[in-house]
């Protein structure tokens, strides 16, 4: 058990020194967060603990992080097994004051190197960073987050998986800045289900490509959601001019869209910033199906496959798509070197 204190405040101490005994504990221990409102600097649990087996971390009251430390987590879990936190509390960011001020504000929940987790049962609010991420984990369950950053809040992503496999995230209310959920390079088997998103950037694969030798993405698959007003729906995201890469085996289904501006998005040529590469993305995305995506587009173009024409997406599969406008008029649908076929109702008409 090593414990490394960034910054000791109010709280931090005596969170650590009881989780530092809980870790060490022969017996599998519970650490509780009584109901209170503490104010808590950036503090890392690192494992293993001496059992293999982590505490359980039940929060039942309200943690506030202090407005302005800087780092990649404000409370972060590395190296663990069989972790599980929740217990019904908050956790608030108290981002207001570093939104806009640069990409990498702190994450308020970190897991790293876990393996066998749940977090569930928990409250984020306006994280400084992204809210939950999963990086270099396995067999991780999240399921009843609700997790709420104004729409102007910048980079404030949901929840952000990297490098993981066999995480599931269900039953979460997700309204942000960014992102709902973001699902980065080096995934495999995640399922995704029972999300209400919005407002926010919808549900993501990707952004991809932004940096060499990035793992591919295979085995995704986003079940029962239903995204409100967001500025995209379901999404696959690459950066042009991007290394060689891989995007496999991704499905949407049985998905409500309420107002939603991109329902249906691929964008190989995803560019948030003032200018970006004039060359192709080399992310080549194959396999992926939109199946059961109905509800109302706030734009015209309500399905937008927009390949690379290095790289054409292939083995697309459309089905059952009914999406219209606010108005009840058909919407369109745009296809760019995008390859693969459809079946059922088709609204809009088809592009591919
Ligand atoms: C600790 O918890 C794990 C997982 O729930 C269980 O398999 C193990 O038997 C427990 N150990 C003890 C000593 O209670
Ligand atoms: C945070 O704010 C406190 C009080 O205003 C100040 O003492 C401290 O130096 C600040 N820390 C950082 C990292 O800016
Ligand atoms: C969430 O936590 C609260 C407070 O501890 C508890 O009453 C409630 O049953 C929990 N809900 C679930 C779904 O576990
Ligand atoms: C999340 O929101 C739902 C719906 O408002 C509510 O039933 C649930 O108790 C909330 N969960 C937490 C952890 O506050
Ligand atoms: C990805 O995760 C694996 C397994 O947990 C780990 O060995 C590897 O170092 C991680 N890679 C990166 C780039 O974090
Ligand atoms: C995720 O859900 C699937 C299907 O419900 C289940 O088979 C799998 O065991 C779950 N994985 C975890 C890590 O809970
Ligand atoms: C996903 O999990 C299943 C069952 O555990 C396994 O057979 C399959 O190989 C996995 N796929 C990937 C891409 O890891
Ligand atoms: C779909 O998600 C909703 C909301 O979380 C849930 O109540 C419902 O049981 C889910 N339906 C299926 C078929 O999974
Ligand atoms: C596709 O991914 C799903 C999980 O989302 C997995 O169960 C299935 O085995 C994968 N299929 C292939 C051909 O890799
Ligand atoms: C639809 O969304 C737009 C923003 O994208 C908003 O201005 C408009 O009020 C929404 N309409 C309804 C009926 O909610």
């Amino acid at each position: 058990m090593h414990v490394r204190i960034y910054n000791l405040t109010f709280g931090s101490q005596a969170f650590l020194a009881a989780w530092d005994a809980a870790c060490s504990c022969g017996k599998n221990a519970t650490m509780v967060i009584p109901a209170g409102t503490f104010v808590l600097g950036p503090v890392l649990f690192k494992g293993p603990c001496s059992n293999a087996f982590s505490p359980a971390l039940e929060i039942k009251g309200t943690l506030k992080a202090l407005p302005n430390f800087t780092g990649w987590a404000w409370i972060e879990f590395h190296t663990l097994h069989e972790l599980a936190v929740g217990g019904g509390g908050t956790l608030d960011g108290q981002g207001s004051q570093c939104w806009g001020q640069g990409h990498n504000l702190p994450t308020t929940l970190k897991f790293q190197h876990v393996n066998d987790g749940t977090v569930s049962n928990l409250s984020l609010v306006d994280s400084k960073g992204f809210h939950v991420v999963f990086h270099s984990s396995t067999s991780v369950t999240a399921c009843g987050l609700n997790i709420t950053a104004p729409a102007h809040s910048p980079n404030t992503d949901g929840i952000h998986l990297s490098n993981s496999s066999h995480i599931n995230i269900t039953d979460c209310r997700i309204s942000t800045g960014d992102d709902c959920i973001s699902v980065g390079p080096g995934i495999a088997n995640v399922s995704i289900s029972g999300i209400f998103c919005g407002p926010g950037h919808g549900l993501s694969v990707g952004s991809l490509g932004k940096y060499a030798d990035e793992k591919a993405v295979m085995g995704l698959t986003v079940r029962n959601c239903t995204i409100t007003q967001t500025t995209n729906g379901v999404r696959i995201k690459t950066w042009p001019g991007s290394p060689v890469g891989i995007a496999r085996n991704i499905t949407f289904e049985d998905i409500v869209m309420n107002n939603v501006s991109n329902p249906i998005i691929i964008d190989q040529d995803y560019c948030p910033q003032k200018s970006c590469s004039s060359e192709p993305s080399l992310v080549q995305i194959t396999g992926v199906r939109f199946r059961n995506v109905q509800g109302t587009s706030s734009t015209a173009v309500a399905v937008k496959l927009q390949c690379s024409p290095t790289k054409p997406c292939d083995g697309l599969h459309l089905e059952n798509i009914n999406l219209k406008l606010m108005n009840g008029a058909a919407a369109i649908s745009e296809c760019f070197h995008a390859v693969g076929m459809f079946g059922g109702i088709q609204n809009p008409s088809p592009c591919l």
